[in-house]
């Protein structure tokens, strides 16, 4: 169903309810997606950015309700991940006039992705092109998330459609922010940073700077995924500045997989010391715990305490993506310490801890390791880790 966004400007996008992981099975979408595609109809008719292929059908049907698919002169592609470009080869076929615009890099992940014979059109930063009344003005962001990624802002009723950046994977049944469950909204607004955009943090600040330099006025931020925000859009500009500068809240998080529970008293008993000194602090069991939420909580953490028992020289392969993560991811001002428990033979903690400097997270404290089950000692040991912890935690 086709949806007006502001005046002649539409959403013909899809709602995928039924999403529960994204790029191939990387990312975790509890609350599914969808993919946002926007038709302006000015004396030249546009569509910006497409849908994900299996949703190609729903794309032309929405569209044909305000026009025939044939009067498009401009399909405006900000990037080509497959999500927003995969029904374009489709739509070309029912628009054989219409100039393809893209990004510079963009004519390389275009053709490469497609091999079509498309009417391309580069643009670059400042570029623009006059639709009639108004004009499309494109600004590359490259690395927001991808090279080829670019801006697309529509003068006059001054809609910023950004593509990824300011995305969530959320389906709804409203379009815009002002329609949904704030929480939720944020929720996944935050996860979509913290699981994509983490790593171009710096990048992030840099290009909200030279947009807020341009002096552009911003009634609509329409991303690609999830809502359109149209109440009060920059709120979501400010969240990423803030997300990006990486500050961690004063909080813990205690990640840590177990055979037979002696690791997982650990685990509690460190809670324990940090409850003692009043940090707030979350405890995730690594094989049970959803990888990508598990990461928001580590973004939010300043302090992260890693735990396994020692199995065949190291340690139980469920904490392992962690790293990998924290290290691609690019986190910043991490604190961290580990632990585990053992039986004929120890070790576990000091690779554990290994990784986790590897990974950039700084180490505040020496291993702790227990010998079969916990003691009463050994548990007291923890809760001084977990006071150690604490110390690191609210350090300025
Ligand atoms: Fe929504 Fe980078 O694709």
């Amino acid at each position: 169903m086709a949806i007006q966004v502001k005046g002649n400007v539409h959403w013909v996008g899809v709602v995928d309810w039924a999403l529960t992981h994204f790029h191939g099975h990387e990312l975790s979408t509890h609350r599914g997606s969808s993919y946002n595609s926007y038709l302006i109809l000015d004396e030249k008719k546009v569509l910006v950015d497409a849908v994900w292929t299996p949703f190609t059908e729903q794309l032309i049907r929405n569209i044909s309700e305000v026009i025939d698919p044939a009067e498009l002169d401009y399909i405006v592609a900000n990037h080509a991940e497959v999500d927003h470009s995969g029904a374009l080869a489709e739509v070309i076929r029912h628009a054989p006039n219409a100039k393809v615009v893209v990004s510079q890099k963009g004519m390389d992940s275009f053709p490469g992705n497609y091999h079509g014979d498309w009417d391309f059109q580069p643009v670059k930063t400042g570029d623009s092109i006059s639709i009639g009344q108004d004009d499309l003005v494109f600004v590359e962001a490259p690395m927001l998330h991808w090279p080829d990624s670019m801006f697309t802002y529509l003068t006059g009723h001054n809609i910023l459609m950004p593509n990824d950046a300011f995305g969530q994977h959320y389906a709804s049944a409203g379009r815009f922010n002002d329609e949904v469950d704030q929480q939720e909204l944020f929720e996944e607004a935050f996860k979509y940073y913290v699981n994509i955009l983490t790593p171009f943090s710096n990048l992030v600040l840099r290009k909200i700077d030279e947009l807020l330099a341009l002096n552009l006025p911003v009634d609509i931020i329409a991303p690609s995924h999830g809502v359109i925000w149209r109440d009060n859009p920059l709120q979501i500009v400010e969240k990423y500045q803030q997300w990006a500068a990486q500050k961690p809240e004063p909080r813990a998080v205690i990640l840590y997989d177990t055979m037979w529970h002696a690791t997982e008293q650990m685990a509690a008993a460190i809670g324990e010391g940090l409850a003692e000194k009043d940090v707030d602090y979350k405890v995730l069991h690594m094989a049970l715990t959803d990888r990508n939420d598990a990461l928001v909580e580590i973004f939010k953490a300043r302090t992260v305490a890693v735990g396994s028992p020692t199995v065949n020289n190291g340690f139980l392969s469920a904490l392992a993506p962690i790293f990998e993560e924290i290290k691609g991811l690019k986190m910043k001002n991490k604190l961290g310490a580990t632990f585990g428990s053992y039986g004929w033979s120890g070790g576990a903690p000091r690779i554990l801890q290994q990784r986790l400097a590897d990974a950039g997270v700084d180490i505040i404290r020496e291993p702790l390791e227990c010998k079969w089950q916990p003691t009463a000692e050994d548990l007291e040991a923890c809760r001084q880790f977990g006071r150690d912890l604490a110390a690191a935690t609210l350090q300025e």
